[in-house]
């Protein structure tokens, strides 16, 4: 295998400015729109980076779950490792690529905790086994084996039989609010189409930028 061989030409679409949105929430749903009509599986997985504890960067993919009140929500264990390093440091990353649009969005911001009635209601809406799921997983913390996890489930089916699974204390939602996202396009000849949102002091604007692929 080559893999300097592997190359790809984007060819389907170009941007402009005059065709981008002055709100680059409003760009991201429409951008978003296009990946779902084109049938893109997942297009709502996005790398999540965070600043590592001990220096190191630490990226790992999550599922985008709502766009509201201009922030970008998903769903994980307050336990986890990437929770470690957001309360250490609440500055965040997120990445989209959609190679079958030739497109990626990049976006900086800042992660909160979302309410907890938030919270509630997206873990009501998930399948039962994935509420167990939440319960029987001490996210990122070393296990013994595959048997142990399958066990700790089976014990909870036990458990929550006939009720209501609740959301466990230590699972729940987190907001990423940017600062700058940026819709890059992949064009022939690698002169990339880019544009970058920047928030202007106040929260209320937005400077747009094109830059060098
Ligand atoms: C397609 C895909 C979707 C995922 N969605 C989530 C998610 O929404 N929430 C989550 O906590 N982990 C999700 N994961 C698992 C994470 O990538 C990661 O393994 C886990 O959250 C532990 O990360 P951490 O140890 O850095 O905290 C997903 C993984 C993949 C590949």
């Amino acid at each position: 295998m080559n893999l300097s061989d592997l190359r790809k030409e984007y060819t389907r679409h170009g941007l402009r400015r005059d065709e981008l949105s002055d709100d680059p929430l409003e760009q991201f749903r429409q951008w978003f729109g296009e990946a779902l009509e084109a049938g893109i599986v997942e297009a709502n997985a996005m790398v999540l980076s965070t600043a590592g504890l001990d220096g190191f960067p630490s990226s790992r993919v999550v599922l985008l779950k709502a766009l509201e009140d201009g922030k970008f929500q998903f769903f994980t264990n307050y336990e986890s490792l990437k929770a470690q390093e957001i309360a250490a440091d609440s500055k965040a990353a997120l990445n989209f690529f959609w190679p079958e649009l030739e497109r990626q969005i990049r976006i900086r911001g800042v992660c909160h905790r979302l309410p907890e009635s938030v919270s509630d209601a997206y873990f009501r809406e998930r399948p039962r086994l994935s509420q167990l799921g939440a319960w029987a997983s001490s996210q990122s913390r070393i296990v013994s084996s595959r048997r142990a996890l399958e066990d700790r489930m089976a014990a909870l089916e036990v458990e929550w039989q006939g009720r209501t699974v609740e959301r466990p204390g230590h699972w729940g939602g987190y907001g990423l609010e940017p600062v700058e996202i940026e819709f890059w396009q992949g064009r022939e000849g690698r002169l990339h189409d880019r544009f970058r949102y920047r928030q202007l002091a106040g929260g209320a604007s937005w400077a747009v930028d094109r830059l060098c692929p």
